[in-house]
């Protein structure tokens, strides 16, 4: 395999605290020795079949390196770290895939690069599709769907089993269940008592799904077993293209909506009483938008916002609310029996445009964590 990196020199810095490596092309970055004998890859230090660290980092204090040196390509470092008098290689493509020293100054609310935001005019005329029997089937194709749902955040399959709990087999080719007090799976369709507005037959606005759960579900997956109706298409929206038009529109409106905490509950009468408390647009340490929470249904009173911003708060949230409803910004799609759509609960809203009582629409939906999703990636071609 030809290696990307190739270092031209190394030098050793700081007495032996750390070292400097410079690429080819004279890019350079810094390491520090106790930072690097930390992540030493040797089979005394990582366990080679789990890579799960066999030493304890709060012995490496005193970590320096004695002595470096390069092979002839500019592949491998050889490093000798002492006290230990012990000699370790890395090499060009793993230092320059985990360095450090590099400018990660970004702008507040920046989005990872691996995904793509849209909207209504960018998003990709073809959806991510695939059918049910080829995702079972062809890893590489499954790959491929799998990858652009990571991406956009949402895809759609087709030609799935018509029958009430075939929803578990989707869920089962690249996760696992994140069981409720819906249980595995619930049913969305008509309900005279309903208990959750989503169980009637009225619109639903853009939301993402139960954002008073701590942790907030990852995925979601709605399968439809009939559709009759007039009405009931679905809608979905990028939270994360929303949240930057907010900040592109109004950066203190997006810091009020990141920087405090608003509340969400769910209440079933003596049965469950659901409460959490998050940012509705969720920032990393690093400022990068992570989570969307909206949900106009189960917002509960807010509490944190201090008394004289509390106004500005509104009016943030009402603005964040315009943007998220604005129809340049939906894709809508009619789901026929047979088809479910899976999307990222933590970034992409869905809604429903209202429905007649004549007819039938049933669905089914259920959650599925996310980690297992992006090990599913990482790992199906393997
Ligand atoms: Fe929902």
């Amino acid at each position: 395999m030809k290696t990307k990196n190739q270092f031209k020199s190394i030098k050793i810095l700081e007495s032996g605290k750390a070292i400097k490596c410079q690429l080819k092309n004279g890019k350079e970055f810094r390491y520090h020795s106790q930072w690097l004998r930390d992540n030493a890859l040797d089979s005394e230090t990582r366990d080679s079949n789990s890579g799960q660290r066999l030493i304890d980092h709060t012995n490496l204090s005193n970590a320096y390196i004695e002595a470096v040196s390069l092979d002839k390509v500019g592949e491998n470092v050889s490093l000798t770290f002492y006290p230990e008098k012990k000699e370790i290689v890395f090499s060009s493509n793993w230092l320059v895939e985990y360095a450090y020293d590099i400018n990660k100054k970004k702008e507040t609310g920046w989005v990872n690069s691996d995904l793509k935001t849209w909207n209504n005019k960018s998003f990709p005329k073809k959806l991510p599709e695939i059918n049910y029997q080829k995702a079972k089937l062809n890893k590489s194709l499954l790959y491929n769907w799998l990858l652009s749902l990571k991406i956009y955040g949402f895809a759609k399959m087709n030609n799935c089993r018509i029958e009430s709990g075939a929803i578990i087999d989707v869920a089962n080719l690249f996760g696992y269940i994140r069981e409720t007090n819906y249980g595995k799976y619930f049913n969305v369709k008509t309900n005279v008592n309903a208990i959750n507005l989503a169980y009637t037959s009225l619109g639903l606005s853009p939301h993402t799904d139960n954002p008073y759960r701590d942790p907030v579900p990852t995925i979601q997956i709605l399968y439809c077993l009939e559709n009759s109706v007039n009405g009931g298409d679905s809608i979905v929206i990028d939270g994360f293209y929303a949240a930057q038009l907010l900040k592109k529109q109004n950066p203190y409106y997006f810091k009020l909506l990141s920087k405090y905490s608003a509340n969400f509950e769910f209440k079933e009468k003596n049965k469950v009483h659901l409460k959490s408390k998050h940012p509705l647009i969720e920032l990393s340490p690093s400022q990068e938008i992570i989570t969307i929470r909206y949900n106009n249904r189960s917002i509960a009173p807010i509490t944190d916002i201090p008394y004289k911003k509390m106004i500005d708060y509104y009016k943030a949230y009402i603005l964040f609310s315009n943007i998220i409803n604005d129809s340049k910004l939906a894709v809508k799609f009619k789901l026929n029996p047979g088809q479910c759509f899976i999307l990222d609960n933590t970034r992409v809203l869905h809604a429903r445009t209202a429905y007649s009582g004549k007819g039938k629409r049933w669905l089914q939906g259920c959650y599925v964590d996310k980690d297992g999703l992006l090990s599913k990636i990482s790992t199906i071609l393997n």
